[in-house]
């Protein structure tokens, strides 16, 4: 495993513009190590959608860096989220992926906490034993139109921001009506910020996309993020046409870029990511007034990019397993109401991105590989096609630089 010969604070300020990291941002063990401290362990996090927990007592448990964490539907119907660590001794409570239960008992002692995280019961402790003082320490969580989002910091950054922001562009789109038709979940071997890089620019897409090429356009105005704020006037139709029929449309970036959302046109003709173009889903999610209105892009760093379509939604999110490993969970979204064989064929519906994710983790394990080289030597980003990556690394240093050099940005 290479090791980074200059410290952080040095790779940081090194750092040339318009072009790649260096070497040790995507393979050494430290600089990973500092990416979870910095990024996520105190950003929101996107979890799952809010329809996978769909009964009191559903839970999923998740693995972010070092930390153990569990979503549950808590007596109330509100989802939170609790360190899976035992208030007694610390083993870890929930030991399965997920399930469901009535209450929260530890198998180790038995210790059993409600569903809100208060201790309930804790045999022979003693009468000087406070359980309201060992409940389960909470683990910050938010919904925000059906999409759950969690937050590892003692103090969560600001969440209003962004759900106010894309609350209305994901109005239309339902997804409380919503049931998780397929979930994918892939390793790639690749660094987390690989794995971005890749996804924020369509310049791959020709040469390694033939089934997503056939619906999803090249262009780098609808895959990027408009540097200058213009679209072609195909797009700004596009977005007058949605947004006099209701549909909230209009690209958005959130100040420091961490979010985008815009709804972005389809190949003409295209109304779905399938093979022949066509929805992939009779009974529809989601009110958009348009089968042509395209894909509802959304992307929230560090975890996750959704495109939600005119008859389902998809939702990815990105864990990081290791400097060079990641996690790509992908899940289809359909109507609660829509019926497998008879409203949509599965594999019609999720062909598509699943080829795409293995195209995709393909060149993000080449990218991986070759960056691996000694003679790795940070090339440049193209400025037509690779605007979105270039907005995605600016985000990754201006966090990283808050953190390692406080005292340079303050003296900008
Ligand atoms: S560690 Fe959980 S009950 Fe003892
Ligand atoms: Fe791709």
């Amino acid at each position: 495993m290479a090791r980074s010969t200059a410290p952080i604070t040095d790779l940081l300020r090194q750092h040339r513009p318009g072009h790649a990291l260096q070497q040790p941002f995507y393979n050494d063990p430290d600089i990973y190590e500092a990416d979870l401290e910095a990024i996520f362990y105190r950003e929101w996090l996107y979890a799952f959608p809010a329809c996978q927990l769909d009964k009191t007592g559903a839970y999923q448990r998740l693995r972010i860096g070092a930390y153990d964490v569990i979503v549950i539907r808590d007596g109330k119907g509100q989802i939170v989220a609790y360190h899976n660590s035992c208030r007694h001794r610390g083993s870890v409570i929930c030991s399965a992926s997920k399930g469901r239960v009535a209450k929260l008992t530890c198998p180790y002692h038995q210790w059993t906490y409600d569903l809100d995280g208060r201790l309930l019961w804790a045999r022979d402790m003693g009468p000087d034993f406070d359980p309201s003082k060992h409940g389960l320490k909470p683990v910050h969580c938010r919904t925000v139109a059906g999409l759950v989002y969690i937050c590892l910091a003692a103090e969560a950054p600001d969440f209003e921001a962004f759900a106010e922001t894309v609350t209305p562009y994901l109005g239309v789109h339902d997804l409380s009506d919503a049931k998780v038709a397929f979930q994918s979940t892939i390793i790639e071997k690749g660094n987390w910020k690989l794995v971005w890089e890749n996804n924020r620019e369509c310049y791959h897409c020709a040469g390694n996309h033939p089934d997503l090429c056939r619906t999803y356009p090249e262009d780098p105005s609808i895959t990027g993020v408009s540097p200058d704020g213009t679209f072609p006037e195909k797009v700004e139709t596009h977005f007058n046409r949605l947004e006099a029929a209701g549909a909230p449309s209009r690209f958005q970036m959130a100040e420091g870029g961490q979010y985008r959302v815009a709804r972005m046109p389809l190949l003409d003709g295209a109304e779905s990511y399938t093979i022949n173009g066509k929805i992939a889903v009779q009974k529809r999610l989601g009110r958009v007034p348009f089968l042509d209105a395209g894909t509802l892009l959304m992307f929230h760093y560090p975890t996750t990019w959704n495109h939600f379509l005119t008859d389902h939604s998809i939702t990815f999110r990105v864990t990081p397993i290791g400097p060079q490993e990641t996690e790509v969970q992908t899940t289809w979204l359909v109507h609660k109401d829509a019926v497998e064989g008879v409203d949509y064929d599965l594999e019609n519906l999720t062909v598509v991105w699943e080829h795409t994710n293995d195209e995709d983790r393909r060149v993000v394990e080449d990218n991986q590989q070759g960056i691996n080289s000694p003679a790795y030597e940070p090339g440049p980003y193209s400025a037509l096609h690779e605007d979105g990556v270039l907005q995605f690394v600016d985000w990754y240093l201006a966090r990283m630089r808050s953190t390692h050099l406080p005292a340079t940005l303050a003296a900008e």
